[in-house]
C-alpha cells in the first residue's frame, strides 16, 4: 500500500470515529449532542474569551491542537492532515510583461505553483483556465505550447489578446469542461488551478482515461457538482460526506478584516435571532433560508425581522413586538455558535486533506506516482494544496 493510501485509510477511520464532532452545525443545532458527551470541554469553550475565539476559529492547527488536547482520541489527526512543502525550481525571471493584468495575489499563486511544478516535455493543457494566466506563464517558462480551456469566450479573447504580446504558443479553447469529448489528450501535461469541484473531479477521471501523461493541480469548492452525498472517485467507503460537510472544507478563508469581521457577526447573530423567533411562533426547528438582502442588514434589527417574518410567511407584527427580546438573544446565540463552532472547524483542514486523497487514490489506481505537497502560503490562498502526478 502506497503511503498516500496508508494515511488515507487512518484518516478515514478517524474522521469516521469522530463525525458527531465535525458534521454537527451549531449554528443550526442550539446544542450539538457532543455537548453532551464531553460537558467539560463544553463549558471551557462557552467560557473562551473573545480574541481567543477568533484565533482559533482561523487557525485550524491551531483548534485541532486545542481540541486534542481536550480529546486524546485525536492525538494523530494533526501529523495526518499536515502536508509539507512541495520541492521549489525558482523561475527564470520573465520580467512583468507576463503578469499584465494579473491581480497581485493571483499573480502570488501563479508563480509559486509554478515553481511547484516540473515540465514534462509534453504540450500543456491549462483547464478551466480562465484568461490563461497560468498557462502563459509555463508557456514563457517552460517553452512549451499551451492549450487553454475555457467555458466563457470573454475570457478567451482576453486571454488571447495577452497571450498575443508575448514570444509564446498559447491557444484557447472556449468549451465545456463538463461535456467536452475531445480534451485532454493523450500524452498531454494537465495543469488546473483552482478548478471548482466537478471541474477537477472531470479533468481527473477524463484524464486517466485519455492517458494524460502528467498531472499538476490544485483543487477547489469541493462541493460544486455535489448534489446530497459526495461520490469519491476511488470507491466508497464507511465514511461518508454530505455536501455541507464538503463545503465545510471550504469554509477557511483568509483572516477577515476588523470591520468586515464585525458585519459577519452581525449578519449572524440577527440571523440567529430571526431562528429563534420561528423555532417561537411555529414550534419548528431550524429551517434553512433563501440568501438575505445585504440590504436588509442595513436597517434596525426590528427592520430586519419583520422583512424576514413577511418573506417566510409569518406575522410581522408579532415580529415587532418580540424584536428587542429577540435581539439580545440573537447575540447571545452568536457568542456561543462562535464558541462551538471551534469545534467543526478544527476538522477544516482533515476534510480538505480526506477529498484531495480521494482524488490521489483514483489517480494511483489508474497507474499514476502521486505527490502530493503545498505551494503557496496558507495567506496568499488557503487551497494551496498541490497534487502531482505522473503516469509510470
Ligand atoms: C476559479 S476560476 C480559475 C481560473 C484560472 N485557473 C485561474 O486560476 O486564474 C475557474 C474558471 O473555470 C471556468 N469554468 C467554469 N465552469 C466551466 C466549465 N464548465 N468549463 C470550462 N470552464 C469553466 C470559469 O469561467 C473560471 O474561469
Amino acid at each position: 500500500m502506497s503511503r498516500l493510501a496508508e494515511r488515507r485509510q487512518r484518516l478515514d477511520a478517524l474522521l469516521l470515529a469522530c463525525r458527531s464532532l465535525w458534521h454537527a452545525q451549531p449554528f443550526r443545532e442550539l446544542r450539538p449532542a457532543w455537548c453532551e458527551t464531553w460537558p467539560a470541554l463544553t463549558d471551557e469553550l462557552l467560557a473562551l474569551p473573545d480574541a481567543t475565539v477568533v484565533a482559533l476559529n482561523d487557525d485550524c492547527e491551531a483548534a485541532l491542537a486545542y481540541l486534542a488536547r481536550h480529546l486524546q482520541e485525536l492525538a494523530e489527526l494533526p501529523a495526518l492532515t499536515s502536508i509539507s512543502p512541495r520541492p521549489v525550481s525558482p523561475l527564470g525571471t520573465q520580467g512583468a510583461r507576463w503578469a499584465w493584468e494579473v491581480p497581485g495575489r493571483k499573480q502570488g499563486q501563479i508563480e509559486a505553483f509554478a515553481a511547484a511544478c516540473q515540465p514534462s516535455g509534453a504540450s500543456l493543457l491549462d483547464w478551466c483556465g480562465g484568461k490563461g494566466h497560468l498557462g502563459r506563464r509555463l508557456a514563457l517558462e517552460w517553452r512549451l505550447p499551451v492549450h487553454t480551456l475555457e467555458i466563457d469566450p470573454v475570457l478567451c479573447a482576453e486571454g488571447s489578446k495577452l497571450a498575443g504580446k508575448l514570444p509564446i504558443e498559447q491557444h484557447f479553447w472556449q468549451r465545456d469542461a463538463l461535456s467536452v469529448t475531445d480534451w485532454p489528450q493523450t500524452g498531454q501535461h494537465a495543469v488546473a488551478l483552482h478548478a471548482c469541484g466537478e471541474l477537477h473531479r472531470r479533468l481527473i477521471t477524463q484524464g486517466c482515461a485519455a492517458g494524460v501523461r502528467h498531472f499538476d493541480m490544485a483543487p477547489c469548492c469541493y462541493y460544486r457538482g455535489v448534489e446530497q452525498v459526495y461520490q469519491p472517485l476511488a470507491g466508497t467507503g464507511p465514511l461518508s460526506l454530505t455536501r455541507d460537510d464538503t463545503r465545510l472544507a471550504v469554509t477557511e478563508t483568509v483572516t477577515a478584516s476588523p470591520r468586515l469581521a464585525r458585519q459577519r457577526d452581525r449578519e449572524m447573530a440577527w440571523k440567529l435571532g430571526f431562528d429563534l423567533f420561528r423555532r417561537e411562533v411555529s414550534g419548528s426547528a431550524y429551517r434553512s433560508f433563501k440568501p438575505v438582502p445585504a440590504a436588509w442588514f442595513r436597517s434596525s434589527f426590528v427592520e430586519f425581522l419583520q422583512q424576514m417574518a413577511r418573506r417566510e410567511g409569518l406575522s410581522p407584527e408579532v415580529a415587532g413586538r418580540l424584536a428587542g427580546r429577540l435581539e439580545g438573544q440573537g447575540w447571545q446565540r452568536q457568542r456561543e455558535v462562535m464558541r462551538l463552532s471551534i469545534v467543526r472547524h478544527a476538522f477544516r483542514r482533515a476534510l480538505e486533506v480526506w477529498l484531495v486523497l480521494d482524488l490521489a487514490a483514483y489517480l494511483e489506481n489508474s497507474g499514476y506516482t502521486v505527490e502530493l505537497g503545498t505551494f503557496c502560503q496558507r495567506r496568499l490562498t488557503p487551497r494551496n494544496l498541490l497534487i502531482s502526478a505522473r503516469r509510470v
